[in-house]
């Protein structure tokens, strides 16, 4: 309990995560405090109310540097002008509206479980990820921001909780993924499972996206607790991967092993599912957690989500590292 804010932990239907609720309007205060309770929580916090960011998208840029030294700026990381917002370029947008146009991800096949859930589970969901894990260092934490949300029963984001399921695994896994490090890669390309198993061959990478080697196991930098730190379909590289030193490929033995330790990740008791609410803030530590987008309708429905990325703590291995997704000339001396 804090004068600025009260914390009610975990967060519903789930075994993580904490809600806080601010006591004044983020236009008159933001509270110092809340990345050591995000750290407490997990690494999952729920904000809920905060309508006035809509019309004033640098509150969303003011609380996330609550949360880290580094705002990304969109504008100077490679990404896709139509997805920046014009007045605030930290802001990332995440919508099928126009000019983002970005498609909703493709409904699991069944659409539920067998019991009439919504899955989770990987591999029945996929598109569990971590923020931009194809890049070195990776970025440490998230926000995401409901402008305009669809209905309740779709459209919602999955968070799965890496540092529960990682002191779960069972013994063969854990030595397993010791030291093992996955190889990650930018979603939609050649090097994706679908691409891989499609046999594409355009597979060559420009110097700023090629993929990257990450830890498994992270130890978090602030909290000291391991986490599982992976990705799956879309977002590892199964040309020469999904993991460093073990058979590479769609099939092979790394996917195997890939499969396993997802599945587990993804178990539902790992697992909180947000529906979302007009003026909801979800911030998440992508260095213990994945999360995972599900199905709306894109033809009849609009959706607006706004997303900022923080960076500056990934951990001592990554200590003195240039960027690998900067262009040489523009990396500071
Ligand atoms: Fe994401």
């Amino acid at each position: 309990m804090s004068a600025a804010f009260e914390i009610q932990s975990p967060l519903p239907g789930a075994a993580f995560g904490a809600t806080v609720r601010l006591a004044r309007p983020l236009s008159q205060e933001i509270p110092d405090g809340l990345a050591a309770v995000l750290a407490k929580a997990n690494g999952l916090l729920l904000i809920q109310g905060l309508t006035e960011i809509a019309d004033r998208p640098q509150l969303l840029v003011d609380i996330s540097l609550k949360f880290g030294p580094e705002v990304e700026d969109y504008r100077h990381t490679l990404s896709r002008a139509s997805s920046v917002h014009t007045t605030a370029p930290e802001i990332f947008l995440v919508s099928n509206m126009a000019p983002v146009n970005r498609a909703p991800p493709r409904r699991p096949d069944p659409p539920v479980t067998a019991d009439g859930r919504l899955p989770v589970q990987y591999p029945h969901r996929k598109g569990w990820h971590t923020d931009q894990s194809y890049r070195r260092p990776p970025p440490d934490i998230s926000l995401f921001y409901a402008v305009t949300p669809v209905a309740r029963n779709r459209g919602q984001t999955l968070f799965a909780d890496g540092t529960a399921a990682y002191a779960a695994l069972p013994a063969h896994l854990k030595a397993k993924v010791d030291g093992l490090q996955g190889l990650h890669c930018q979603p939609g390309t050649a090097r994706s499972r679908e691409g891989a198993l499609a046999g594409r061959t355009d597979i060559e990478q420009a110097s700023t996206a090629r993929s990257q080697p990450q830890p498994v196991v992270r130890t978090h930098p602030v909290t000291g607790k391991p986490a599982l730190y992976l990705c799956e379909w879309g977002q590892m590289d199964w040309v020469d991967g999904p993991f460093v030193g073990m058979e590479p490929g769609p099939r092979g033995e790394g996917a195997a092993l890939l499969d396993e330790l997802m599945a587990h990740y993804t178990r539902p008791e790992f697992v909180y599912v947000h529906e979302w609410t007009v003026g909801d803030l979800i911030v998440w530590d992508n260095r213990c957690l994945v999360h995972a987008a599900t199905w709306y309708d894109g033809d009849t429905e609009q959706r607006m989500m706004w997303r900022t990325t923080v960076r500056g703590n990934p951990g001592a291995i990554y200590e003195g590292e240039a960027r690998s997704w900067m262009p040489r000339e523009q990396v500071p001396a």
